[in-house]
């Protein structure tokens, strides 16, 4: 099976990522690392326990990571779709408490060393803000070249969701995300809002996986209808009402599945000093800047095999 690290904000969309990595025979997910983001990241260490409990892989260790951006000091954990107590994601996920506890190393020494140990090619899946990944790099020189591979959700390509052009990962720590694009990654994907919102989510979807019974799929058909709720409220972007993205999960997807996202080589920057744009990827695809290409941009996904990918997963027996 494909090794995995995961580095989570969870986070409704983690949560699906999660289990979707955890529970898929062709991946093995060796831990999952946590990081300050759709909610501070104690919440989001404990919503990751809680998932990974409730579907039986209490066996997975969570190592916590940083409570704060890279560099800047101000920047607060936004949920920024409050509005009367309903908040984007929340606090604590719909599933039972964690039994069980965080491990006692830091995210990042936990990265540090794992790779520095590793025999066998660890995949490294961010899914939250870039900062333990920065961190990692800024600490070890040689981090870079033991990471065989990276597949990122970030940045927007046409638009953004939390300004007019920045993404959520890249806006909450911009320094980070422009650190790890310029940091001369072997491999790097990069999943933007383009094709995450190509590989939406319906009611229907739900149903289908609610009606699995398992642990996993009653827990994605809750945490996405409640998603497609918020979605439909705060955030739909010129989409038909009643469907929302589940952006984390279609980068599990593209690991088990290669046709699930289409990709271009193109050289992608991070906007760091504009008060206008900070967090904005700019992606030269005119070739303009003189920029060796660093990245292969996820521009369009194959939304039902997406879906398909889930249901066959959350169908196993497992779990609590
Ligand atoms: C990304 O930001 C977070 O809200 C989600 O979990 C996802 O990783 C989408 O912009
Ligand atoms: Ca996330």
């Amino acid at each position: 099976a494909q090794k995995l690290i995961l580095d989570v904000d969870t986070g409704t969309d983690d949560a699906v990522a999660i289990m979707l990595a955890a529970l898929h025979p062709a991946i093995d997910l060796v831990a999952v690392t946590t990081v300050n983001g759709n909610v501070g990241v104690q919440h989001c260490t404990d919503n990751t326990l809680r998932v990974l409990d409730h579907i039986g892989r209490s066996d997975i260790r969570v190592y916590e990571g940083a409570d704060r951006p890279f560099v800047r000091r101000g920047v607060p954990v936004i949920n920024r779709y409050e509005d009367g107590g309903e908040k984007y994601h929340p606090e604590e996920l719909p599933v039972p408490p964690a039994r069980s506890k965080k491990a006692d190393k830091t995210a990042v020494e936990f990265l540090i060393e794992t790779y520095r140990a590793a025999t066998d090619p660890i995949v490294l899946m961010p899914t939250g803000p870039l900062t333990n990944i920065a961190a990692a790099l800024a600490a070890d020189p040689a981090f870079v070249k033991r990471v065989p591979e990276i597949i990122i959700m970030g940045g927007g390509y046409a638009f953004g969701n939390v300004t007019a052009t920045a993404e959520f990962n890249f806006w909450a720590d911009a320094e980070a995300a422009a650190r790890v694009l310029n940091a001369g990654f072997e491999k790097l994907t990069l999943v933007p809002l383009d094709a995450t919102h190509e590989a939406l989510m319906t009611y229907a979807d739900c149903d289908r996986l609610g009606a699995l019974g398992t642990p996993a799929g009653k827990a994605t058909a809750d945490i996405v209808g409640f998603r497609i709720g918020v979605h439909d409220k705060f955030q739909k972007m010129g989409e038909h009402g009643g469907s929302a993205p589940v952006h984390d999960a279609v980068c599990v997807a593209y690991l088990i599945d290669r046709s699930v996202l289409s990709t271009t080589r193109y050289f992608v920057e991070v906007e760091t000093a504009s008060p206008l744009t900070v967090g904005t990827s700019i992606v030269d695809t005119q070739a303009r800047s003189g920029g060796r290409p660093n990245t292969d941009l996820a521009l369009h996904a194959d939304a039902r095999r997406f879906v398909d990918i889930l249901a066959e997963t959350f169908a196993r027996p497992h779990g609590a």
